[in-house]
């Protein structure tokens, strides 16, 4: 991420007044993540879309990820330079006149809760699918994120210059699956394996994309007439044509209203590895995907763009800097102009929060932020005070809805294995829950010595054992605990299940919320008809935790 963009694009409109500049830079932004399975390609197409921004000059280690270990040092080195971080959490960069917010995803579904976070800071998502693959299952939970919170989704189908499958049954799936209905910007000639370009499905151009050695330069792109490529690939143009008068047929042209209310996706075809379609795809973002609008706030009503500064946290992260071991509050914000120094209040304990450290770039190296506006991303650091879902705003208040967290799955017991480090395994364990890097449930049976930890995915658990012993050196060990079902419930129900088997009530530090956790769904459907009337209540991905 680059303050220098930030920077940039503030003295260009600088000369505007306070508010409409606000709407002008909102207006710019394009705010997005992309949604993918792991393997489909996300890495490979940040990097290209960097390559193609013209913010790098060579993709050197989009040659998967064993390559890109090998190149590891270099390629840091060259973030470095250029003030760009692709490894880190927001990548910000200029392309045409707008500024381009990239959000990272965790890859891995044991970290659906971050990826939900991250989700709540954008304005549109980017879902990749791999030709060959389709719709595969982490990609479908993130999009249900999507639809849940809202998300205009655009697709893209990757990989196209490897054998996959048929494009329109690739349609049909997306429609079929998820009753997204597609509407195609850009149409693949050839099959997938034997790409020979891309048609513009609005305006029948052809465009001929040169191959570039593993993707590591900017691939050439060439206008070619429909004559040309017709004569030269007869049956492959002919099959394209079909398929264009199909689509046409079936009225699957762009629609912008169906597109922003989540019921139909523009869907873009290439190969990121080539760098196939992936300026398309950047110049797509740019005309479909909708700038920062004003945001409702928790009783529904929306804060107007222009109206005082504010911002949602949407991550915490510790460890960022080694050398400083500090932690860092990234910040989306929301409405009116952010500058650096700026005092703002935290919503949930009314309490000033001071700004000086707020920097870009995260990763190996920082900038100072010294203004940003709607859509753009702060990081604050020394944010001790600040948890994923808190709020920040100047002069007028307002608390956004709070970030819904999802059901743990799995539960262990944690213990500090080494008795004279108690009071580095309690930092630790706080530090790690004000992160939201799992949930921590407490009980009075249990005490403080030895609380429960809380995942979505088991992966969790390593992350905390690790960052225990390497950051606060508190070795643990792990007890994993037989439950699986977590419900929310009250006084009443936890007077009611004391006692009994394979089930416990224990209390979410973060938020105070009482839990039930079942051994089983048998177990809890058996409670449930022992105790009519029982408050247990599902926390699905859209409950909330606050
Ligand atoms: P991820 O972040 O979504 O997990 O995916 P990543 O970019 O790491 O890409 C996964 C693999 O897919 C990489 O291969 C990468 O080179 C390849 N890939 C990405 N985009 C394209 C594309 O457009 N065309 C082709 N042919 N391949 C692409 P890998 O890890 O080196 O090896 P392997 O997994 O293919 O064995």
């Amino acid at each position: 991420m680059s303050g220098a963009v930030v920077e940039k694009s503030a003295g260009e409109s600088s000369r505007v007044p306070g508010e409409a500049r606000v709407e002008l830079e909102a207006g710019r932004r394009r705010t997005f993540a992309v949604i993918s399975h792991p393997d489909a390609g996300k890495s490979t197409l940040t990097e290209a879309l960097a390559l193609y921004a013209e913010v790098i000059d060579e993709a050197g280690a989009v040659h998967g990820k064993a390559g890109r270990r090998g190149v590891t040092s270099d390629w840091m080195e060259m973030e470095r330079k250029r003030g760009i971080s692709i490894t880190s959490a927001v990548l910000q960069f200029a392309y045409h006149d707008c500024v381009i917010n990239l959000l990272d995803t965790p890859g891995h579904g044991d970290f659906s809760e971050d990826t939900y976070r991250v989700l709540a800071a954008v304005d549109a998502a980017v879902m990749l699918l791999d030709a060959a693959k389709g719709l595969e299952p982490q990609t479908l939970k993130l999009f249900d994120v999507c639809r849940t919170r809202g998300i205009p989704v655009l697709t893209f189908v990757n990989k196209w210059d490897r054998p996959g499958r048929e494009a329109l049954e690739l349609l049909d799936e997306v429609e079929q699956t998820i009753g997204l209905r597609p509407m195609p910007v850009t149409w693949p000639v050839g099959v997938a394996g034997e790409l020979r370009g891309l048609v513009e499905v609005a305006t029948g151009e052809f465009r001929r994309y040169s191959r570039t050695a593993g993707g590591a330069t900017r691939a050439t792109v060439e206008l070619v007439p429909s004559e040309v490529i017709a004569a030269e690939e007869p049956q492959y143009w002919a099959t394209a044509q079909d398929e264009l008068a199909l689509l046409e047929e079936i009225g699957a042209g762009f629609d912008e209203k169906d597109f922003l209310a989540g019921q139909a996706t523009p869907v873009l075809f290439g190969a990121a590895l080539n760098g196939v379609g992936v300026a398309r795809l950047l110049d797509a973002l740019v005309e479909l995907a909708p700038a920062p609008e004003a945001r409702d706030d928790a009783d529904g009503k929306p804060r107007p763009l222009d109206a005082p500064t504010s911002g949602l946290v949407f991550k915490v992260q510790a460890g960022m800097d080694r050398a400083h071991r500090d932690r860092m509050a990234f910040v989306r914000i929301c409405s009116g102009r952010f500058e650096r120094g700026m005092v703002l209040t935290h919503a949930g304990t009314g309490r000033p929060f001071a700004t000086k450290y707020a920097q870009a770039v995260f990763g190996q190296q920082r900038t100072t932020v010294e203004e940003a506006f709607p859509g753009d991303i702060v990081g604050l650091v020394n944010a001790g005070a600040l948890r994923p879902g808190d709020t920040l705003y100047a002069e007028s208040p307002v608390h956004f809805p709070a970030i819904p967290s999802f059901a743990p799955e799995h539960f262990a017991v944690v213990r500090g294995a080494d008795a004279g480090s108690f009071k580095q395994f309690r930092r630790g364990i706080e530090q790690l829950d004000s992160e939201g890097v799992i949930q921590v449930l407490t009980s009075d049976l249990r005490g403080d010595q030895a609380p429960v930890l809380a995942a979505v995915g088991p992966l969790q658990f390593e992350v905390v054992t690790a960052r225990l012993e390497s950051e606060f050196r508190a070795p643990v060990t792990l007890e994993h605990l037989g439950y699986s079902v977590t419900r929310r419930t009250d006084a009443a129900g936890a007077a009611l299940l004391a006692g009994q088997s394979e089930v416990e009530v224990l209390t979410r530090r973060a938020d105070h919320a009482m839990l039930a956790v079942f051994s089983n769904k048998w177990r809890l459907e058996t409670i449930r008809r022992k105790f009519e009337g029982i408050m247990l209540e599902a926390l699905p991905a859209g409950s909330t935790a606050h």
